[in-house]
Order: C-alpha cells, then sequence, then structure tokens
C-alpha cells in the first residue's frame, strides 16, 4: 500500500487563497511522486468546520478515541488516523497562523503523535513567522515536523490583495509566479516520505 499522506489546507475564511495554494502544492508532488507512490488527500478545513474546542476533556489524557464526547471528533479522529504523515499549508495571518488549524490540532493527540510534517507557509514576506510557530505546535503534539519548511512568497503587494480577495492566482502552468518553487517542494516532500520510510526500517 502506497503511504497515505493529508494535504491540510489550514485557512478557513471566504473567499481564501489557501484551496488554489494547495492545489500548486499537490500538482508540484505529483510531477516527482506519482499516485502509484503516494496517496495524497487533501483536507479541507473549511469543509470540517469544526467548532471551537468542545470536548470536556483533555485528548492526551484520552487512551481511545471512544472517549471523544462528540460525534464531530470522533469523525475528525478518524481522518487524522488514517493518514502516515501531514503537509500543513498555512497562511500567515497577523505574524501568526489561522487559529482554525491551532483548533483543528488540539481536538487530537493521540492521532497526530510520532508522524511526519511537512510545513509550507504563504505570505507578503513567505509566512515563516507562522512557520515557526506551527512547528513548535506539532512538536507539541509529538509529531516529527521536518526542519526544512517552504515559505512561498507573493512577488509584491498587490498579489496579496489579490490573495485576499480570492482571485485565480494563475499558479499552475509555466507562467505562475512560483514555478520555481517546485523543486524545494519535490525535494521537501522526498524527506517526508524518506522520515515515514526511515520509522518502518
Ligand atoms: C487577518 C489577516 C491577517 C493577515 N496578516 C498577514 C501577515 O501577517 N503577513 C502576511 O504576509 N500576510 C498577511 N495577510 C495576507 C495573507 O497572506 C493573504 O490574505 C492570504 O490570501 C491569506 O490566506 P487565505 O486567503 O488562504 O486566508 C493577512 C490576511 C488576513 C486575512
Amino acid at each position: 500500500m502506497p503511504p497515505s499522506i493529508g494535504l491540510i489546507i489550514c485557512s478557513q475564511r471566504t473567499p481564501r487563497a489557501g484551496p488554489q495554494i494547495g492545489t500548486f502544492i499537490h500538482n508540484a508532488i505529483r510531477e516527482s511522486y506519482p499516485a502509484e507512490k503516494t496517496t495524497i488527500t487533501t483536507i479541507d478545513l473549511a469543509e470540517w468546520n469544526l467548532p471551537l474546542y468542545n470536548e470536556s476533556g483533555m485528548p492526551s489524557r484520552f487512551s481511545s478515541a471512544d472517549e471523544y464526547e462528540h460525534e464531530h471528533t470522533k469523525a475528525w479522529s478518524r481522518e487524522i488516523s488514517r493518514h502516515e504523515a501531514f503537509i500543513f499549508v498555512t497562511p500567515q495571518y497577523n505574524w501568526g497562523y489561522p487559529a482554525s488549524v491551532k483548533n483543528a490540532i488540539d481536538y487530537l493527540f493521540h492521532e497526530w503523535k510520532g508522524k511526519p510534517a511537512l510545513v509550507v507557509s504563504y505570505g507578503g514576506h513567505g509566512g515563516g513567522k507562522a512557520a515557526e510557530q506551527l512547528r513548535q505546535v506539532l512538536q507539541g503534539v509529538r509529531m516529527r515536523p521536518l526542519e526544512r519548511m517552504i515559505g512561498l512568497k507573493f512577488p509584491e503587494m498587490k498579489e496579496v490583495e489579490r490573495a485576499a480577495r480570492g482571485e485565480d492566482l494563475g499558479l499552475d502552468g509555466e507562467g505562475g509566479y512560483w514555478v520555481g518553487e517546485r523543486e524545494g517542494i519535490q525535494a521537501a516532500f522526498g524527506e517526508l516520505i524518506a522520515a515515514l520510510e526511515g520509522e518502518k526500517e
């Protein structure tokens, strides 16, 4: 069975740029890793639309998913359990990551634990502050985030504004402004797979 990777779209507002950036990353990976080698599933936090954390307990103290009170937590637990590694595609909001992704992480613990993760951020300067903070939180749930992260930088303010309005950024195809980032994304994905394979040895 090829490894199953979850690609998490971390922004949740309407409109937004997150899904097209997720597609760009997915397509870049597919150029060097065909579908027979890895399964990549998009997990869109806007579709999950989890309420603000409302379990009464602390997931790290639970020993089974049966202990979750709410159906949405049980479904989220099943989704995260079925993937072996994750790519977090996150914007930077006010020097941090969006609340939606912290909320989604906090719902679970054992489902994340031990799994490799790649952080891809985007923003006017590449979203590096959000990426650093997210990486620390992933370590908190005992994930194994790669040291290498990808920071996708909007080339100018006009593009940040277009992204904020959810306009088509024309990322796919040879004319896109992040064409040169594809190689780095593929290399980082290779490290993610290597982290998984290292674990199985
Ligand atoms: C609330 C908010 C705060 C933002 N703060 C930053 C920021 O600190 N740095 C940055 O580079 N871009 C910032 N931006 C611009 C985002 O990079 C841009 O809007 C992007 O489209 C957000 O991703 P999304 O469309 O997937 O939500 C911010 C956007 C929003 C909506």
